[in-house]
């Protein structure tokens, strides 16, 4: 009796439990997923027990989410973007941004339909494509800079194309796309009359100068634009699954009919708490920033200095390094022995490109940098015996 269907029958273990497991075998420092190592703030987490004394938060919320949290998404929107988001019909509320991609894929996206990657992309993105039969596209970002060549890009758009799915600040590159790359994929999205999907989760954790510009706030660009994030990564709260995604409430309709059927809701309590959090102060966000800027600096001088071509991330809590003037093998074979015989976890990028594109990632090691100062100064200490 066949026990899979075929349509998973494909879909290993994925690397993050291979890594996960090797790393608690070998005891290593992980560096491979991104889950904070810490907790999130305590009056976020304080909202969400008070939340859980109120009976009738205990019960079903609202499938588009409960009102409150909605109207804190949209005045979120309007006060870090200037952007005017329907709290009735232009927010849906998900359980997280994983399910946001896949009902606004579900909603929007039909069989045979062409949808653009930028390479190396989310591990969800490709699995939510081949559910329901689309074709992806793929628009490899080239190291070491990690940038679209334009002309890829522009012949990636078909007369099939339906959307493109978009990652800024990116995982696991830790670009944040510029003005002038946006405007391009904005023009191109309108000379063909495609849609984005912008999976901003990391819209918070950006560095320096750097600034996160949502796609959705370019010149035309609102209507035809889903924009996706997450409670998880800007609270430290990975665990509560809270995402959401907003837009115009005609492209929002779509995401929201599959998502009845997908969850029909997500988590009420974590929603109360949610609602709280994103209306938080701008020092909250502040502090937020400048607690990752330490941190990344902390993980790119351990990889710097254990002779590793690290680029310094602009955004997200990852950070790619080159291995290639310390090691002889692919990322893999890198990943594996950092883990066991250095003790350090990291996560190898080739499972983020197409089979086509897989060699761009070949020397590079994805560390995430979500973790404590001092678990990111015993990182350092472990790969000084690299360069012995
Ligand atoms: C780019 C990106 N999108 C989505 C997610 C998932 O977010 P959530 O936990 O809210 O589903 C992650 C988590 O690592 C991510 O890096």
């Amino acid at each position: 009796m066949p026990t899979i269907a075929n349509r998973v029958a494909g879909f290993s273990t994925t690397i993050f439990t291979e890594i996960n497991e090797l790393a608690l075998q070998y005891g290593a420092l992980n560096l491979g997923q991104g889950r904070p190592d810490f907790d999130g703030p305590p009056d976020v987490i304080q909202a969400l027990i008070d939340g859980l004394r109120n009976p009738t938060v205990n019960q079903y919320p609202p499938g588009a989410g409960a009102l409150s949290l909605r109207k804190a998404i949209s005045d979120h929107t309007a006060r870090f973007y200037g952007m005017d988001v329907d709290p009735q019909k232009g927010v849906l509320v998900t359980a997280g941004a994983t399910e946001a991609v896949f009902s606004s894929i579900l909603g929007i996206v039909d069989r045979g339909d062409e949808v653009i990657l930028i390479e190396p992309y989310f591990d969800s993105y490709l699995p939510n494509l081949a559910f329901i039969g689309a074709t992806p596209v793929y628009v490899p970002l080239h190291p070491p800079n990690w940038t679209f060549d334009p002309d890829e890009l522009r012949r990636a758009f078909t007369p099939k194309t339906r959307a493109i799915l978009l990652n800024t600040p990116q995982n696991p590159t830790g670009r944040v796309f510029s003005r002038d790359e946006l405007t391009l994929i904005a023009d191109l999205c309108k000379e063909h009359d495609v849609i984005v999907i912008s999976d901003e989760v990391y819209e918070h954790l950006v560095f320096d100068q750097a600034q996160h510009i949502p796609i959705a706030s370019l010149p035309g660009m609102f209507e035809r634009t889903l924009t996706v994030s997450s409670l998880g990564k800007t609270f430290s709260v990975t665990g509560w699954k809270i995402g959401w995604l907003y837009g115009h409430p005609s492209l929002v309709e779509g995401a929201s009919r599959a998502h009845q059927f997908v969850t029909f809701s997500a988590n009420h309590p974590a929603q109360i708490a949610a609602a709280y959090a994103l209306s938080l102060p701008g020092t909250y966000y502040e502090e937020f920033q400048s607690m990752y800027t330490v941190k990344r600096d902390l993980l790119m001088k351990a990889l710097t200095n254990a002779g590793l071509k690290a680029r310094q991330p602009e955004g997200t809590y990852f950070i790619m390094a080159d291995f290639s003037d310390i090691f002889d093998g692919d990322d893999i074979e890198f990943a594996r022995y950092l883990t066991t015989e250095i003790g350090v976890a990291c996560i190898p990028p080739t499972f983020f490109y197409s089979h086509e594109h897989a060699h761009m990632a070949s020397t590079q090691a994805r560390f995430a940098f979500c973790k404590s100062d001092e678990m990111l100064q015993q990182v350092g200490e472990r790969l000084g015996k690299l360069t012995r």
